[in-house]
């Protein structure tokens, strides 16, 4: 596995490739890489030829209050864990290498579906992902892109993005995580106490509840008050609890699919998950 931190350095590793026409497959991440990272890896490595990880923690997607001093960066970590699964490449630029040193000038901004759920709370947010991802896919020039479903409107903007870009790149979104306890793997979940990791599978005990009452008839608003009480009780600051259609389109009832969203404080700790419920006339 090679470690390139300049672009330079990146497109002459994949000079090769370009030219036999390999299938390349690209995992973007800001690093602290934990089972939910490797296995969008391994669903690389199925499909494509190379596969290429970017570990580089974006400062732009970070609010003022935010955690990107702390962010937790493990690069030697990252890349035993990376070279186990069998990763080509590790692209794990600067700052300086990503922005230069000039201002940037252009920012990647997808509308609508941006100003919901996370991006209320985090303005600026959604622009900094978008920004940089695209960037990174000039940069990898990638045929496969591979991105967490806990990160579920993160993955709908970068679709939107790819579709309304026409950058050719097919979007693949890979399944949750989760811990034994029902915990969706997170590199937040470092910032939690012990205390706090054993509160914070309420959040999937709570979405997983609320899928069961759904599909035991129960209206939508009570499905969402039982996860707010849930969450409330156990000791979390709720930022929200809502329920999309699986494009993001607000929902009243339970007569499609829908997924169900939480967003939510544990002490200083941010965390987010997601669970779609599969409608069904019969109701099984
Ligand atoms: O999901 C993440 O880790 C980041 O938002 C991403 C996609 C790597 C962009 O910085």
């Amino acid at each position: 596995m090679k470690t390139e931190t300049t672009i330079q350095g990146l497109n002459a590793s994949l000079s090769t490739a370009r030219s036999n026409r390999k299938m390349i497959g690209f995992v973007p991440t800001m690093g602290n890489l934990h089972q939910g990272h490797l296995n969008l890896v391994k669903e690389a490595r199925k499909l494509c030829d190379i596969v290429v990880v970017s570990i580089f923690v974006n400062p732009i997607q970070f609010g003022p209050n935010e955690d990107f001093d702390n962010y937790p960066r493990t690069l030697d970590q990252d890349c035993q864990l990376l070279a186990d699964v069998g990763c080509d490449i590790v692209f794990a630029p600067s700052v300086e290498q990503m922005y230069g040193s000039q201002p940037r000038l252009t920012t990647i901004s997808v509308s609508d579906i941006t100003q919901d759920l996370c991006g209320l709370q985090r303005p600026g947010h959604f622009d900094g992902v978008t920004t940089v991802v695209a960037k990174l896919f000039h940069i990898v020039q990638p045929n496969f892109a591979f991105f967490g479903q806990k990160d579920y409107q993160q993955l709908a903007v970068i679709r939107q993005m790819v579709e309304d870009l026409n950058f050719p790149i097919e979007v693949i979104g890979v399944p949750i995580a989760r811990a034994e306890s029902g915990l969706a793997l997170s590199s937040r979940n470092g910032y939690l106490t012990e205390a706090e990791l054993e509160t914070a599978p309420a959040i999937y005990q709570s979405l997983t509840e609320a899928a069961d009452q759904l599909k035991s008839g129960v209206s939508l608003d009570a499905a969402l008050a039982h996860i707010r009480e849930r969450l409330t009780t156990a000791g979390f600051v709720i930022d929200y609890v809502e329920a999309r259609s699986p494009s993001l389109k607000k929902v009243t009832d339970f007569d499609q699919d829908v997924v169900l969203f939480v967003a939510a404080k544990l002490g200083k700790t941010r965390l987010i998950d997601n669970l779609t419920v599969v409608y069904s006339s019969n109701g099984s």
